[in-house]
């Protein structure tokens, strides 16, 4: 059997960098060093400075471009440093057309920094492709896609955009960062470079902060590279090591969560309290075709509404297992609060255009048992309502 021939499963553990070529160690050595002893005046080894290239994060580049089924993988030191170093391909004067639901970190880079060195956009709901083509102008070099998107869980035609930004001569960015390989592959689907926060499931245990980013052509790849190593925000080994190792088990969390979502999702939809459940495994979500044809899976993030401000701040107070907290794609569970995490860049008017309301929390699953959450929400959905029968009571 070759290599070639491996499920995407296998293949997360049986890669090029199964095991060290000289040792036979079957995890990746973390290479500290920053430069290279050079053996000869003219000619240059391989290494020579770690900013430029360095083994360990070079085994972590090889394997998402692998995962990925692209020419070249860059790891970075954060997902928001490989989404603005992938932003630095377009120059002043050009113009990029972006998903409008967009994580906040990239908004804020979008509206706030590269606005400062000319380079135009146009928010448009990129689920609307007719949207698309009239946000379209002479100068639009890019096309900026989150699918599933954060936190409304609305899904974009990955195939579509890219075909449009093809016929006129623009690049297609996916942030993978929801669906990883493992459920999604947007360069098969005719992107150019795709982006992750390794922050989330890549790595999957909250413990590291990480980026990467993976191109389709060598002649990307050599301007992404030399991006790289100009701007210089590159992923350390340590944290490269720690990603390396999520990634082995990242079918087999991606698999529990995901079954755990569904179950969540239809208990939440299914629950008096709650007005709106968003989650693109549900029959009745209005892209839940598209998301079957286009991934291999809805993914394991959902979010949801209650009534009011006042019912979410119940709800949170009274939920014991997940942490409430920024992230999302762990081993535990994390309920978020988009209007003052994710989305806290994005200012109230803006939001609200959007539909983030401030009665919508998004949550992550985890490894836990689902029924042990969905007895967690249920108790704390149960104490909102007697505290609501209590205080319609008082004022009756
Ligand atoms: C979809 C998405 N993209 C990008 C980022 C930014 O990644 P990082 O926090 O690793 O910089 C995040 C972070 O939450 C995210 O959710």
């Amino acid at each position: 059997m070759t290599k070639e021939e491996f499920t995407f499963e296998t293949r997360l553990l049986h890669n090029q960098h199964k095991m060290d070529p000289v040792t036979g160690a079957v995890s990746v050595p973390i290479q500290h060093a920053s430069t290279f002893h050079q053996f000869d005046v003219d000619q240059f080894g391989k290494y020579d400075y770690a900013r430029s290239l360095n083994p360990t994060r070079e085994a972590l580049e090889d394997v998402i471009a692998e995962l990925e089924g692209g020419v070249k993988g860059f790891a970075f030191s954060s997902g928001m440093a490989a989404i603005s170093t992938a932003f630095l391909l377009l120059s002043a004067g050009d113009h990029v057309v972006i998903t409008e639901d967009v994580y906040g970190g990239t908004f804020r880079m979008v509206t706030e920094v590269l606005s400062r060195f000319g380079v135009e956009h146009t928010f448009v709901d990129m689920t609307e492709l007719e949207q698309v083509k009239q946000a379209i102008r002479p100068n639009t070099k890019a096309f900026y896609v989150e699918t599933p998107s954060n936190p409304l869980l609305k899904v974009t035609d990955i195939r579509a955009i890219s075909n449009l930004a093809k016929e006129i001569g623009a690049l297609t960015f996916v942030d993978n960062t929801f669906l990883t390989p493992a459920l999604q592959r947007p360069l098969e689907l005719g992107a150019d470079v795709v982006l992750h926060s390794a922050t989330k499931f890549l790595s999957g245990h909250s413990d590291v902060v990480a980026g990467l980013a993976v191109v389709n052509n060598e002649e990307l790849a050599k301007r992404l590279g030399f991006l790289q190593n100009s701007f210089g925000a590159i992923l350390g080994v340590q944290d490269a090591w720690l990603v390396l190792r999520g990634l082995k088990t990242l079918s087999v969390r991606l698999e529990h969560s995901q079954k755990a979502a569904l179950k969540i999702a239809d208990f939440l939809q299914s629950h008096p309290l709650i007005e709106n459940v968003y989650y693109p495994g549900l029959t009745d979500h209005p892209h839940y075709q598209l998301q079957h044809v286009q991934a291999q899976g809805a993914g394991a993030v959902l979010s949801f509404e209650l009534k009011s401000e006042a019912a979410l701040r119940e709800f949170v107070s009274g939920v014991k297992i997940p942490v409430f907290a920024v992230s999302l794609g762990a081993v535990e569970s994390i309920l978020s609060y988009p209007a003052k995490m994710s989305h806290a860049a994005m200012p109230q008017v803006e939001r609200e255009k959007r539909g983030i309301k401030n009665s919508l929390l998004r949550l992550s699953v985890g490894l836990e048992n689902p029924d042990d959450l969905i007895k967690d929400f249920s108790r704390s959905l149960d104490q909102l309502g007697r505290n609501e029968l209590v205080l319609q009571q008082g004022e009756s």
